[in-house]
């Protein structure tokens, strides 16, 4: 099996940088959730030079402290939405901008499950060469689609069906889109979601505008210009979008999850703040790592308000949502 395969549009390197964190999480002390292919697509893409795998080399890398902040961030986005799938129970998933996530190779699934990922067709032709030997835990159905543009026919053309509830996802997707892209994107969802459907939203423009630089240069560091890949243009905020339409959202901080999952800021510190001046523009083959700037700071908790995760759950026509 032809295993080194680029990855062509830039967008993708993002899951990448995901990917890596996952392996890390799997490969080190009391993981959060075992993800074995995550290593696998950094060896597949050919970049296993740039992007660690264990924690091993983390420790030898130039950056421990801001790669070990990211895991941290990243294993319990991980484990939290794979308990959200599991909580929800419901047989039909739509994950959105899936990139590497394999929830559906690694989660137990209801009996007739049908999962759906979309994401580019480069990252899914990608990723599928890597899962060729795999077998999913569910239906699974790659939808190959750009999400700024009419992916609820593709969806339906998949076999999704509006009539059964539905557990949605879109992890790490919002800040690549325009806000029309995604005020449209859940205005979609609404639309195609029957009364049982929950949404789970991470990660929006706002995070991204208020997390730490160091967090950003961390991500800048394996040659991701993360800055220039996000929209933090203004935009209705996705939980006053979803409740306007009669949903109920239910909010969770990185301190909440910290504490549930038994993983502390103060061993990982990474701060949410208002934005600061960030000029790192690294791409691979550059310096790793500008000695000038500062470690992984320890300025406390993020703010109030910030959203980790927000969980949203469309009501049955009998019942009042609080
Ligand atoms: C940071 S990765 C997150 C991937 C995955 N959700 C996870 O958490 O591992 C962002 C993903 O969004 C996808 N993406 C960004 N903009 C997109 C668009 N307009 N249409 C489809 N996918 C998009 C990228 O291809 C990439 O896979």
């Amino acid at each position: 099996m032809e295993k080194h395969i680029n990855i062509t549009t830039e967008v993708d390197v993002t899951a990448l940088v995901v990917a890596a964190t996952r392996a890390i999480e799997t490969n080190g002390d009391d993981p959060l959730f075992k993800d074995h292919l995550a290593a696998e697509f950094i060896r597949a893409a050919g970049v296993a030079d740039v992007f660690p795998v264990t924690p091993e080399q983390v420790g030898q890398s130039d950056n421990p402290e801001g790669i070990r902040a990211l895991v941290r961030v990243a294993a319990l986005r991980t484990r939290f939405l794979d308990d959200y799938f599991a909580e929800a129970g419901l047989d039909q998933v739509v994950i959105l901008a899936a990139g590497l996530d394999t929830r559906a190779f690694r989660l137990d699934w209801p009996a007739g499950c049908t999962l759906f990922e979309l994401d580019h067709g480069s990252m899914m032709d990608f990723k599928q060469k890597v899962l060729d030997q795999e077998r999913a835990t569910c239906d699974r159905r790659a939808v190959s689609i750009d999400l700024r543009t009419d992916w609820p026919d593709a969806l339906t053309e998949a076999g999704f069906d509006p009539e059964r509830p539905t557990a949605w996802l879109a992890e790490g997707l919002l800040p690549f889109l325009p806000p029309a892209a995604e005020e449209n994107l859940f205005d979609r969802i609404h639309e195609l979601s029957a009364a049982g459907s929950t949404v789970a939203v991470w990660a929006t423009a706002q995070d991204i505008r208020g997390a730490d630089q160091n967090m950003r240069r961390t991500i800048t560091d394996f040659g991701v210009d993360i800055k220039a890949m996000t929209n933090t243009e203004p935009r209705q905020d996705a939980r006053e979008r979803l409740t306007s339409l009669g949903w109920k959202v239910t909010e969770s901080t990185m301190d909440q999850l910290g504490e549930r999952y038994r993983r502390p800021q103060r061993n990982h510190p990474v701060t949410f703040s208002p934005l600061n001046s960030d000029g790192g523009r690294r791409r691979h083959g550059d310096q790793p790592h500008d000695k000038r700037r500062p470690t992984a700071d320890t300025r406390g908790p993020e703010p109030p308000g910030f959203h980790a995760a927000l969980l949203f759950r469309k009501g049955r026509p009998a019942e009042r949502l609080p």
